[in-house]
């Protein structure tokens, strides 16, 4: 089976519809197909300030909601990356063979530097993105499932593993990003252009599988629409009812056209009222789930160090590989 890798960061109290959308869903459908490994990309949270008992906390909240929103980890390899140091020992020799230029053009970095100031920014975000290479490059994988916005970090994976291959030999496995084209972008509610995410504005644009029912609804009536009146997809004049008919579509599995044919006629306000249904009943049993593994931590981190042990297997055998070819020395 061709192996797949992916990672969602815990840098929020609770993964959003567009994380869970996008991504997870995507995950829980390929596991049965592939190899599958998922990990928590918890060095890569510290790029920016976390709190560290919010960290640990938030570490823990993705595990479980990877696991109540139906990864099973019976079935693939879930881990939190920094039980694993082959990651940032690979970083390291993977920052030695990418250029400074190369580094600087990485959009992602030039957005989260620019809000932060780039003065503040530390040299790990600027690095991230080689981080990230090494999480993908340790496991051979064939795929990387990724929204559109990964895409530049995934090809400099893919640049990083045939350089490496080039100058000290076969390596490295060089991944394909698997965008998931037919896999739905979610956008902000109150901000429909902007995409669904965990820096949004307000809280009021997100909706987060940990939240309760009546938040849920609450952000749902009071998505932003425009001044018409009929429910149609155009994403560029009306982005709000698009945003929802998009959000509809993905949970119920109708088709947007089958959704628009069955709100004709009908006001926003049904469709409003109707899809706070359906995203509600879709999210209570994970977030029941995931409360439930969160009340005993014990036994979430005892499955977490058993993935974190799948994990360092195959990890482990690519950087030895990775440190005879630079020239290290045997550890005997
Ligand atoms: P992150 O944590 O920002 O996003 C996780 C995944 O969710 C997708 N996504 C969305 N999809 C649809 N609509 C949205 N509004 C939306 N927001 C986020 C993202 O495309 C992504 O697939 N750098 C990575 C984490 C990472 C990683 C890796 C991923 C670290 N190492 C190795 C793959 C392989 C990140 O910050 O994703």
């Amino acid at each position: 089976r061709h192996r797949i890798l992916s990672g969602m960061q815990p840098s929020a109290d609770s993964l959003h519809l567009g994380n869970y959308l996008g991504a997870l869903v995507n995950w829980v459908r390929m596991q049965d197909e592939y190899d599958a490994i998922f990990f928590i990309p918890d060095l890569h949270a510290i790029t920016v300030p976390q709190d560290p008992a919010e960290l640990a906390r938030r570490t823990r909240v993705t595990a479980a909601q990877y696991i109540a929103g139906g990864v099973d980890v019976d079935k693939c390899t879930l881990f939190v990356q920094s039980q694993v140091p082959e990651h940032a020992q690979l970083a390291w020799v993977l920052n030695c063979i990418t250029g400074f230029g190369e580094a600087s053009r990485m959009t992602q970095f030039k957005d989260k530097a620019l809000r932060q100031g780039s003065e503040y920014a530390s040299v790990g975000l600027f690095t991230y993105p080689i981080l990230q290479a090494a999480d993908i490059l340790l496991y051979q994988p064939h795929g990387v499932p990724v929204g559109e916005d990964q895409r530049q970090h995934v090809e400099l994976s893919r640049d990083l593993a045939a350089r490496f291959n080039t100058r000290f030999g076969n390596t490295f496995t060089v991944p394909e990003p698997f965008i998931q084209k037919e896999s739905a972008k979610i956008y902000d509610l109150q901000l429909p252009t902007a995409k669904m995410s965990k820096s949004a504005e307000s809280p009021n644009g997100l909706i987060n599988l940990l939240d309760d029912p009546k938040v849920i609804a609450k952000r749902i009536k009071s998505a932003v629409t425009d001044a018409e009146t009929d429910i149609r997809f155009d994403r560029e004049t009306k982005p709000g009812v698009s945003n929802l008919l998009t959000i509809y579509s993905a949970i119920t599995g109708q088709t947007v056209d089958q959704l628009v044919a069955a709100y004709e006629g009908k006001m926003y306000g049904h469709l409003k009222v109707d899809l706070a249904e359906v995203v509600t009943e879709r999210l209570t049993p994970i977030r029941d789930r995931a409360n439930e593994l969160l009340a005993d931590p014990a036994e979430l981190d005892r499955l977490l160090a058993l993935g974190a042990d799948k994990a360092r297997a195959i990890a482990s055998a690519t950087l030895a590989d990775v440190y005879a070819k630079t020239g290290f020395l045997p550890y005997a």
